[in-house]
């Protein structure tokens, strides 16, 4: 039996030969577009990127002088700049990361680190942003979660996830949790916001897909959730939504990996 992107057909008469063609010669079009779209993506990321470190390292040494001569009417200035640098890298650097995930070039470096502290700093980071929006973020996590997992990955869950809570929640407060579930990490993110029809919820997971929903088309690509998929899912977790329209989202992710002794065992028997 013949088939077509690997969905078997039988074939017929001469007519539906040709139109059988025609889709193949099509479909390969189309894969030839889809690989020189990822091709410029990384090339036109990793060119936009790269200068950025020099700036980002000379910002940071211009700070850190503006601080030793305490020269307070530059030092916010260079901080700011610093921040948007900062972004601007990461967001290069996620482009890149996703067209790497795409051609399944993108290996986990897994070492042991403490994903509360990955959380704590991403969060502080989005202070600024969620001040700006106007909502305020609450943390609820123990004082360690240890685990083995690639760090810049799991910087990249919590970023695209924060973000997105800052950037769709209308300027309702965020709520963070991170707690051990059995062997896996949970953590979710919640906000206010206008939630997401049910129809989007699993497209909105797809690359290049964003919903557009009662608020406006916003600025960004439509990877950052693809992105958060394609990495949970290289550690063997979970990503998920719940969200009603109206009343706001959650994401939850699960991530296996932990190093730490759980707190509660079931099966435990007292001496
Ligand atoms: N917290 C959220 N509340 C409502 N909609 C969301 C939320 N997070 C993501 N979305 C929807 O999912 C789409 C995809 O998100 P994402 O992949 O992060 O891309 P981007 O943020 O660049 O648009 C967004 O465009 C938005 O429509
Ligand atoms: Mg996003």
């Amino acid at each position: 039996m013949e088939s077509i992107a690997g969905v078997p057909f039988a074939a017929g008469d001469g007519e539906a030969r040709e139109d059988v063609a025609a889709l193949r010669s099509e479909i390969e079009r189309l894969e030839a577009q889809i690989l020189a779209r990822d091709n410029l993506l990384a090339v036109a990321a990793h060119e936009l990127r790269n200068p950025m470190h020099t700036i980002l390292l000379l910002v940071t040494s211009a700070l850190t002088i503006a601080r030793r001569e305490q020269m307070e009417g530059v030092t916010p200035k260079l901080e700011r700049i610093r921040h948007v640098v900062d972004i601007y890298v990461k967001r290069a650097t996620l482009l890149l990361d996703s067209v790497r995930l795409e051609a399944n070039a993108w290996a986990a470096d897994k070492r042991e680190f403490d994903f509360c502290d990955v959380v704590r700093d991403i969060c502080a980071s989005y202070e600024p942003e969620a001040q700006f929006a106007g909502s305020p973020i609450s943390l609820a996590m123990p004082e360690t979660l240890r685990g083995s997992w690639d760090r810049l990955a799991v910087e990249q869950i919590v970023a695209n996830l924060v973000s997105n809570a800052i950037k769709y929640g209308q300027g309702g407060p965020i709520d963070i949790t991170l707690e051990q579930r059995g062997l896996q990490a949970q953590f979710t993110v919640r906000d206010r916001g206008a939630g997401i029809a049910e129809i989007d919820q699993l497209r909105i997971f797809e690359r290049f897909q964003q919903a557009i929903g009662s608020g406006r088309r916003r600025s960004g690509f439509g990877i950052g959730l693809w992105l958060v998929k394609s990495l949970v899912e290289a550690h063997e977790g979970s990503v998920s939504v719940d969200s009603q329209v109206g009343q706001g989202s959650t994401f939850t992710v699960l991530l296996p990996g932990l190093t730490e002794r759980p707190s509660t065992r079931i099966n435990d028997k007292p001496p």
